[in-house]
This record gives structure tokens, C-alpha cells and sequence, in this order.
């Protein structure tokens, strides 16, 4: 008999999900003759034993489908929501994965993802990850399917700005999302040739925002397009988190209350947007408009990009399971498959590094970053 796996999909969803579960159940298939079912709504299909068979007919005509046929879910395994009440139910999904003789459980997430994925593997869950995230903040992986077609969308957000913008002598600040990494804002905003990219990594000091954008007017430029990272945070709100209690050494519910209220901050911090628009409005005189990109950069349909991405991993990750690996992350390094032990990857964020050539091309080009510039 076949080896038996099962599929889930966790986390927010991202393009090239059904791409991947493609990819993983036909290789599956075709090349090893194993059988395969998908869980629902991610681990609280696992929980509820939600499942559904995937024979070659679930997975045809998926692939340029956006979302997942599998449908998604946040939920943390070992903090399930069972009738208000947050609940460890790892147990009750180990059962499930033996019951069904499961050879491997291919989670497809993002960094939190991992992390819960990793701790079923601690129970003995045979255990293979896939990175998907229009975020591209995944630790051990050159990049992250989803990434690349949002990136595409923010990017034409961008574009279309302009011409509004320009129209108009505003300024518009647009908000990308990205979690608490610069990708996605920094990426589009350079290819969407913003003026200031914001970015989590780069705390950034207002004064220096509103002179660059003032520098401009005063060459010539009657507009600004200012691209904002969701996470990105003023110098002063860096400062007032950095005061927060750090978590060493504080566990269980004391633990929960600080980063319950850090949580809280953060979001105080991302709701700003519109208070950043308005504090330049105040500080150059010139009229500001907001967009929120939101959810829409991370719906429809996969870039062809993504869709070779996941497909490379989705195979990649059948290979593994048919020769017995587990407790590991399919990622890509220069263009290739390779696995990474998730002991690795779990719990670590991959952030723009500070000398990436991304930033230093965006700064050659005269765009701020909101910070004080180097000295030539
Ligand atoms: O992680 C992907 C992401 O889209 C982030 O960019 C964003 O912060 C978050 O998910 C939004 O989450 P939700 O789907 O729960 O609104």
C-alpha cells in the first residue's frame, strides 16, 4: 500500500496556495502512488477530523485559483478555541493523524505556521512545512510564494497613484502590508517608484519625512507618493515599545498580559496611517490622501512566478515524504529545493537586513527611507 499524507493550509490565506497543494498531491500521486487527503480550515480541521479525500480529480483546474479549496484558519494548535475557552488540542490532533495512518501532514503556512507545525512535531507528528506568505518574512527560505503577486499588485496600486497624485499636487500615502517585515512596501514602493518607503526595520523620524517631501516641492515636484509598511512605527513609538517589559524570564499569564498589551500598541501604531498623513498635511501644507491596500493584495489569482515556485516545492516536499523525511521546511535557495530543519525555522522572522541592496538602490535613487541620511 501507498504511503498516506494529508494536507493542510494555515494562517492568513496567499496566492499560490492551491498551486502548491496541487503540486504536492499530484507528485504525491503520479510519482509515488500515495494517497491523499486534504484537512479544512487548517488545524481546526485537524482538530474536528474535517477532511476530504484529493484523488487527481479535487486537483485539477486549481492552479491559477486564488485562496485555498481547503480553506484556512489562524488557529494555533495548542491555543484552540473550543467554545470560547482557549484549549491545547494537540493531543486530540495527534490521535487524528494515527488514525488515518498518516506517513507525513504537510502544513503550508507562514511563520506562525512553522511554529505550530513544530510543536506537533515535538508529539511525534511526521511532520513537512511549505512558505507561503505575501509577506516573504518566512526564516530559512530565499522567499515565500504569494509575495511575488502582491508584490505585483502593490506595485500597480503605485502606478495608479501617480497619476492621481500628480493630478492632483498631493500627497498620498499608501499603506501595504507586510506584518511587521518592509518587503512588500519596500519591493513595491521601489518598483512603483514612491518617494518615501516606510519600513518596520527603519524607524522612521517625521521631521525627516516632511523636509524630504518639502526638498521635492521645492525642485519642482507638486506631488509625493509616500509608501507606508503596515508595521512600520515612528522613532517615538519605537522607543515607548522598547520601554515594554521584555519577555525574558516571564512565563505562563504574565507573559500573555505583555504581549497582549504590545499587541495592542502595534496596533494603536498601524492604525496611525491616517495620523501620518494628517501630521504631514499639517507640516508641508499640502493636501495628503490615504489608500489602504489591505486584503486586496493578497486575493486572486498567483503570478506565474508564484505558481513555478510552489510547484517547484510542492514536488520537492512528495519527494521528501516518499524518502522518509519529516520535522523539516521545504524552502528555496538560489532557485533550488532544500529542506531546513524546523527546530530551525520556528519562531525566527525574516527581516530586511539593513544593508540590503534594496534599501541602498532606494537611497542612491534620492528616495527617503525616513531616517537621517548618511553624509555622502
Ligand atoms: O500574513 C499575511 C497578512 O496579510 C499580513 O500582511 C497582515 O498583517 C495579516 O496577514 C492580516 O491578517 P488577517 O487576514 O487576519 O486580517
Amino acid at each position: 500500500m501507498g504511503k498516506q499524507i494529508g494536507i493542510l493550509t494555515a494562517g492568513g490565506d496567499s496566492p499560490g496556495l492551491n498551486a502548491a497543494i496541487r503540486a504536492v498531491g499530484k507528485a504525491a500521486i503520479r510519482q509515488h502512488g500515495m494517497n491523499v487527503i486534504g484537512f479544512k480550515d487548517g488545524f481546526r480541521g485537524l482538530m474536528q477530523n474535517r477532511f476530504v479525500r484529493l484523488a487527481p480529480d479535487e486537483l485539477s483546474g486549481i492552479l491559477t485559483k486564488g485562496g485555498t479549496i481547503l480553506g484556512a484558519g489562524r488557529d494555533k494548535p495548542h491555543k484552540m478555541d473550543v467554545g470560547g475557552t482557549p484549549m491545547d488540542m494537540t493531543d486530540l490532533m495527534v490521535e487524528h493523524v494515527r488514525d488515518h495512518q498518516l506517513d507525513a501532514l504537510v502544513c503550508i503556512g507562514g511563520g506562525g505556521t512553522q511554529k505550530n507545525a513544530l510543536q506537533l512535531a515535538e508529539k511525534g507528528v511526521p511532520i513537512v512545512t511549505l512558505p507561503k506568505t505575501i509577506d516573504n518574512d518566512v526564516w530559512g527560505t530565499d522567499t515565500t510564494f504569494g509575495f511575488d503577486t502582491a508584490l505585483g499588485i502593490a506595485t500597480e496600486a503605485i502606478d495608479r497613484l501617480h497619476s492621481t497624485a500628480h493630478s492632483h499636487h498631493r500627497i498620498v500615502v499608501v499603506e501595504i502590508m507586510g506584518h511587521n517585515t518592509g518587503w512588500l512596501a519596500l519591493g513595491s514602493g521601489l518598483a512603483g517608484g514612491a518617494d518615501v518607503i516606510l519600513i518596520p526595520e527603519i524607524p522612521y523620524d517625521i521631521d525627516e519625512v516632511a523636509s524630504s517631501i518639502m526638498a521635492r516641492r521645492a525642485a519642482g515636484s507638486t506631488f509625493s507618493i509616500v509608501a507606508v509598511s503596515e508595521g512600520a512605527r515612528s522613532r517615538d513609538a519605537e522607543q515607548e515599545e522598547r520601554e515594554y517589559p521584555s519577555l525574558d524570564g516571564i512565563t505562563g499569564d504574565d507573559a500573555e498580559a505583555v504581549i497582549a498589551e504590545l499587541a495592542q500598541l502595534r496596533a494603536a501604531v498601524r492604525d496611525s496611517t491616517g495620523r501620518l498623513s494628517r501630521t504631514l498635511e499639517e507640516m508641508t501644507g499640502l493636501e495628503a490622501r490615504v489608500t489602504i491596500l489591505g486584503h486586496v493584495q493578497r486575493g486572486g489569482m498567483p503570478s506565474p512566478e508564484d505558481r513555478l515556485l510552489a510547484t517547484i516545492l510542492g514536488v520537492a516536499v512528495a519527494d521528501v515524504v516518499a524518502e522518509g523525511g519529516h520535522g523539516v521546511m521545504v524552502g528555496v535557495s538560489n532557485g533550488q529545493a532544500v529542506t531546513v530543519p524546523l527546530t530551525d525555522v520556528a519562531g525566527k522572522r525574516k527581516v530586511v537586513p539593513l544593508d540590503h541592496p534594496w534599501i541602498s538602490t532606494a537611497r542612491s535613487l534620492g528616495v527617503s527611507m525616513g531616517d537621517t541620511p548618511e553624509p555622502a
